[in-house]
């Protein structure tokens, strides 16, 4: 419930500071760079991007029907290769018809992924 909140908290801030301080296109130049510091995590950009992704279109189910992978902002790295093999390699998941990803968001995805193997 905690962690649940901190993650939410930290989205909401993050996504306050990316969209108030500077434009869109200065964003689009130097969203790659963008960090931030939050209770001792360092969060990316793409981290909040394939976050928000995976908590709309993967938890919505698996808080049903698969509550051992609850992706969160904590744990997600963790688990960027399962997800890389799930969508990108086996295309399991997201899993039945009802929830689709767009080009965009396997895109952010990709790059978050890509991000996480520079570490
Ligand atoms: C409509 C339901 C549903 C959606 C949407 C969904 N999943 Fe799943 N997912 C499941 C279920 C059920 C399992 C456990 C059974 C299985 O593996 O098929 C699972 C298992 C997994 C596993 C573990 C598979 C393994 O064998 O290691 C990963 C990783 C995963 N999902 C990632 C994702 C990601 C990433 C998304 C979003 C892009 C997503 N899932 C969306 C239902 C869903």
């Amino acid at each position: 419930m905690m962690v649940k909140l901190v993650n939410i908290l930290i989205v909401i801030i993050a996504t306050l500071s990316i969209n108030s301080t500077d434009t869109y296109e200065s964003i689009e130049a130097n969203k790659a760079l963008t960090e931030f510091y939050t209770s001792g995590y360092l969060i990316k950009y793409y981290d909040i991007k394939a976050f928000q992704i995976l908590d709309n279109k993967c938890n919505v189910c698996h808080r049903r029907r698969n509550k051992r992978r609850i992706f969160t902002i904590e744990n997600m790295n963790t688990y960027a290769n399962d997800i890389y093999k799930q969508v990108f390699v086996k295309k399991r998941m997201p899993r039945g018809e009802k929830i689709k990803l767009s080009p965009n968001e396997y895109q952010e995805l990709s790059i978050w992924i890509s991000s996480t193997k520079n570490k």
